[in-house]
């Protein structure tokens, strides 16, 4: 990766590190709640480690396409606000009960199952708040950007997702279905970082289409490496229990086609985001350099 696009994405990490930190301040309007419990198990399910990627497609999608990504910055950490809940209630006992996240006990092991519920409700309520609250941006985008993010995280996205995963799990089912599974489970929000930064700074519709495309691909090459990381590494690198698709009986790409043939499918995805970028005149940009990161990432 170029020099200065390594620079610019530390940077735009630094500065959604740095406000994801300022909406979980205890003491701040939305978190004036004077039980401490919640707030504490809100920042530790947010600040806990993570590699951002969903913030930083938001704020890449925004920098590549307007050359600023400042007005980005609360609709990226909605994205992670919702990803990081959605975490929580994914490691609960009552789905794949995991007790290691990010390289530490999850949310309900350290705080007990309600709290981890309602830490994650709340994460859930926030990112909408923040940006109804978002001043700087225009009524009209923060509407789409709810619309966005509420499509993305819901019934037509990440949580439809969770509930095929969950029903399909010690059942048989095939690539196709498989790659629904995936396409909701995790690249909906994916695809809605993305769409959120192209909304924040008012894209055509043109851009909004192939970004569209492009956001699909990635998320569910997101997804394929997820699965394939949960084989071939260790629970210490991932900092989340390695094996644990095989373990719940999880259909994966790598169970259904194929390490080797799991691996090549996520190159082909790889290609074919960055042949959509070309189209977009960004092959050079923030977006093809996160691509790479997805792809290639070893945890
Ligand atoms: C893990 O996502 C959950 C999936 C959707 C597969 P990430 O790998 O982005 O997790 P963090 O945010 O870096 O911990
Ligand atoms: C979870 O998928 C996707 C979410 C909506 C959180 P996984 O169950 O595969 O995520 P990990 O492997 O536990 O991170
Ligand atoms: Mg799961
Ligand atoms: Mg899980
Ligand atoms: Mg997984």
């Amino acid at each position: 990766m170029k020099i200065e696009l390594s620079q610019q994405l530390d940077e735009m990490l630094r500065s959604i590190e740095a406000k994801l930190e300022q909406y979980l301040q205890p003491g701040v309007p939305s978190v004036n709640q004077t039980d401490d419990t919640l707030i504490k198990a809100m920042r530790y399910a947010v600040l806990e480690g993570g590699k951002r990627l969903r913030p930083l497609l938001c704020c890449a999608t925004a920098l590549d396409i307007s050359g600023q990504y400042q007005t980005a910055l609360s609709a990226s950490c909605a994205i992670e606000f919702i990803h990081a809940y959605s975490l929580v209630h994914d490691d609960l006992p009552c789905m794949d009960d995991d007790a290691l996240r990010r390289g530490k006990p999850t949310c309900h092991v350290k705080f007990g199952e309600a709290t981890a519920v309602l830490a994650g409700d709340a994460l859930q309520t926030l990112a909408f708040e923040i940006i109804a609250n978002d001043t700087g941006l225009e009524p009209g985008t923060r509407l789409a950007l709810i619309e966005s993010i509420a499509k993305g995280s819901g019934m037509q996205g990440m949580v439809e997702g969770q509930i095929i995963d969950m029903e399909s799990t010690g059942t048989s089912i095939t690539v196709k279905q498989l790659e629904y599974l995936h396409s909701k489970k995790t690249g909906a929000l994916i695809n809605a970082a993305i769409s959120t930064g192209a909304i924040c700074c008012n894209a055509d519709p043109l851009t909004h289409k192939l970004l569209d495309r492009f956001g699909k691909k990635l998320g569910l090459a997101f997804q394929v490496v997820d699965d394939i990381l949960d084989q071939t590494q260790t629970s210490k690198v991932l900092g989340k229990q390695a094996g644990a698709d095989v373990i719940q009986g999880k259909s994966t790409f790598p169970q259904l086609m194929g390490l080797a043939a799991a691996q090549d499918y996520a190159q082909k995805l790889e290609q074919e985001c960055l042949t959509i970028l070309v189209e977009l005149n960004l092959s050079q940009g923030y977006m093809a350099a996160l691509t790479h990161r997805v792809i290639h990432r070893s945890f």
